[in-house]
């Protein structure tokens, strides 16, 4: 690693051109004020290829002094109105616009986001890019739909409500899905009207930034969306804590999100928190086994398990403890662990040397804790780069840590369980709840326990299924406030009632 990244190396096996260029490109700056700028600081930091450890670029350290000017750019734009006031259908159209640049750059877009955050390509271009398109054209079609009411007022007064934007909205998301996170935050911001300032994670900048190029392209007004790339304590916090910022919408980690909540009494601005998961799976003897065994197995390994609603403890009635898990486990070491950039590769290198290492500690803790490691349990054989092997513990018990903590990557802890009531108490015996799952051919069942589950999404006989129409959120600690659908309209708008005298 060096002070003059070599993009021909770290970028080794890219096959647009288009994305070696933008990584050329230079280091990498902030979207302030419709420029490219760099840091007031002078300041950057390096982006890593995780499947090799290479530097593929650097890019500006924006902090406190970069989060101060973009909140003037964003407030005068906002209090201008030129976005907030726009007609709806024109509003439409920018964001169609957006849409139809992503898709036109998708091969890019993927391969850069494979560069920097390990994830196999067939993702990729799969999931992370033709979703990220499809939410703002999803969202694009409600800035023409957001209705106030006729209130039944007396017949002196005439009342109605107005839903109105927030107004200067911080955006701060992860790693996991860069570019999908982002058009989570921005899209539905935008419908409603707001001005946005998105910072990217700081392991997994690029995608977020070339989103930025072609927001320019798509003529959308000057400072409406602008970004900020740098660290949490610094560019994050800046804009959790600023005064003359309205919303922070936040995705991530429980514990940042209790700093974000903290940080937003200066102001009060409005909070939403989208935060980690322990989500359970539950397999019944009557599922489809087949059915059930893929589907579990994309629930804990896609994205390396690095996904918040991943269902990471996977509870199998007793009966069929030992053959479930053992096919769980031959599906596992099927999976091809490897350069990512190759279209048959399944799993990919974790994002970090942090999460590597994270990940490793937990399986330690899980061995030390009486675990077993069916498959996996292990880094990956690879010379370089943060690989670990998928990797199925059984012998768990739901009180052990493995079960109780987000681990982040590929890890599932399979824990028996007895009957609907056992398998439900166990489900819920968590302090998280974004998701959950149940597997059965019983109808009723599988109904009365999506009921009984604790969490905010629930799949029964599939996994992992995520829409723009349907809500996105947590129960407990997983978090507040729902993205997605028409209720992320509610996140950001605000509403007006107008009493008139007659
Ligand atoms: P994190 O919560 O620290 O990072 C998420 C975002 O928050 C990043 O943009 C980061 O720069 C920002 N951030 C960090 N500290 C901040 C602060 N004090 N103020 C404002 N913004 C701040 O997550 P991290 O450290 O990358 O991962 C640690 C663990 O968090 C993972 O192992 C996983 O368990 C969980 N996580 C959950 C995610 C989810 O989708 N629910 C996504 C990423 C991580
Ligand atoms: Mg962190």
């Amino acid at each position: 690693m060096g002070a003059t990244p070599s993009v021909e190396s770290a970028a080794r096996g890219a096959k647009s051109q288009a994305a070696l260029e933008f990584l050329k490109s230079g280091p990498k700056k902030l979207l302030i004020g419709g420029k490219w700028v760099a840091a007031k600081s002078g300041k950057t930091f390096e982006t890593l290829n995780p499947a090799n450890e290479e530097v593929l670029c650097l890019v500006a350290e924006g902090d406190k002094a970069d989060v101060d000017e973009a909140v003037k750019h964003a407030r005068k734009a906002f209090e201008e109105g030129k976005w907030a006031t726009m007609g709806p259908h024109q509003r439409t159209r920018y964001l169609l616009k957006i849409a139809d640049l992503i898709e036109k750059h998708a091969e890019e877009l993927a391969e850069l986001e494979t560069l920097d955050n390990g994830k196999p390509i067939f993702e990729s271009k799969n999931i992370d890019i033709p979703g990220a398109a499809e939410t703002f054209r999803y969202y694009a079609g409600w800035s023409s739909k957001i209705y106030g009411d006729t209130n039944p007022s007396d017949p002196g007064m005439f009342n109605f409500t107005l839903r109105e934007p927030v107004g200067v909205c911080g955006q701060i998301i992860p790693w996991n899905f860069p570019l999908l996170m982002a058009a989570w935050k921005i899209a539905p911001a935008l419908a409603c009207g707001n001005v946005v300032i998105l910072k990217p994670a700081e392991q997994t900048p690029l995608t977020a930034l070339r989103l930025g190029e072609l927001i320019l392209e798509s003529g959308l007004p000057e400072s409406v969306v602008q970004i900020i790339t740098g660290f949490g304590p610094g560019a994050g916090s800046s804009i959790a804590e600023h005064p003359d910022i309205d919303k922070v919408a936040f995705t991530g980690s429980t514990e940042v999100g209790k700093l974000i909540l903290k940080a937003s009494t200066g102001n009060l601005k409005r909070v939403s928190l989208e935060l980690g998961g322990k989500s359970p799976n539950i397999i019944f003897p009557d599922a489809d086994m087949q059915s059930a065994v893929f589907g579990s197995m994309l629930g804990i390994f896609m994205n390396q398990g690095q996904v918040c609603c991943a269902g990471s403890r996977v509870f199998v009635q007793e009966s069929m403890y030992d053959q479930f898990t053992d096919s769980l486990a031959q599906m596992a070491q099927s999976l091809t662990l490897g350069n990512p950039l190759e279209t048959g590769t399944r799993m990919g290198p974790l994002v970090s040397k942090e999460q590597h290492e994270r990940v490793l500690g937990y399986l330690e803790i899980g061995k030390k804790e009486g675990a077993k490691a069916k498959v996996g349990g292990e880094a990956g054989n690879q010379e370089r780069g943060y690989f670990v092997k998928p990797t199925v513990f059984t012998d768990v018990k739901n009180s052990m840590k493995i079960a109780r903590e987000e681990i982040f990557g590929p890890v599932a802890a399979a824990i028996p369980f007895k009957d609907e009531n056992d398998a439900v108490f166990q489900g819920n015996d968590t302090t998280y709840g974004l998701a959950a799952a149940v597997w059965t051919r019983d109808i009723s069942r599988a109904h009365k326990i999506a009921r009984a589950l604790k969490a905010g999404t629930v799949w029964i006989n599939c996994y992992g299924m995520i829409d723009p129409m349907s809500p996105f959120g947590g129960y407990k600690q997983s978090g507040f406030g729902r993205e997605l659908g028409k209720y992320a309209i509610d996140l950001y708008t605000q509403i007006k009632s107008v009493y008139t005298k007659l």
